[in-house]
């Protein structure tokens, strides 16, 4: 008998992704890590939603796939900061200008892909493509996406995020 997936955590197109990476793998276990990198390049970061997903969806305990999680180094798990900005630096972004942006925010906010701010405000992370290729540059802040910015325009996003 086939066993019941669990629904998707919400309608944000990166699910299908994850659950694509899950579905091409037969939800094998021995995938985990496949599925894990698979969250990792679309929501540039591994947090409690996503990983309970990967777990009820391929029948694993919670506690392995943290386990996984955070064994190896190249997973990046939910960020510090109170606000996270993931900048997706797949091809199309990145030919769009995701550099630039990167650049930008490094400048204004003294922040690298990857850090959280001395102030814990702001997370910076990056993605492998977001699922938004249409309005590269794309941006995910604080969970919207954000597309076709400019590097100024975007600080003002997220210096206006900040403040709020
Ligand atoms: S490469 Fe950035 S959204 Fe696809």
């Amino acid at each position: 008998m086939q066993r019941q997936r669990p629904d998707l955590p919400s309608n944000d197109k990166r699910w299908k992704l994850v659950n694509a990476t899950m579905r091409r793998n037969g939800y094998a276990e021995h995938a985990l890590i496949e599925a894990l990198h698979s969250v990792q390049d679309a929501f540039g970061f591994l947090d409690e939603e996503a990983m309970t997903f990967v777990a009820d969806s391929l029948d694993l305990p919670l506690s392995k796939v943290y386990g996984v999680a955070t064994f190896y180094h190249l997973f990046m798990l939910k960020p510090q900061g109170r606000h996270a900005c993931v900048v997706c630096t797949g091809t199309a972004c990145y030919i769009k200008g995701a550099g630039g942006l990167i650049d930008g925010i490094r400048q204004h906010f003294d922040v690298a892909p990857g850090e959280t701010t001395e102030d814990k405000a702001l997370s910076v992370l990056t993605a492998r493509c977001v699922g938004a290729c249409g309005l590269a540059p794309a941006v995910v802040l604080d969970g919207s996406l954000v597309g076709k910015l400019g590097a100024e325009q975007l600080i003002e996003r997220i210096s206006r995020e900040i403040a709020e």
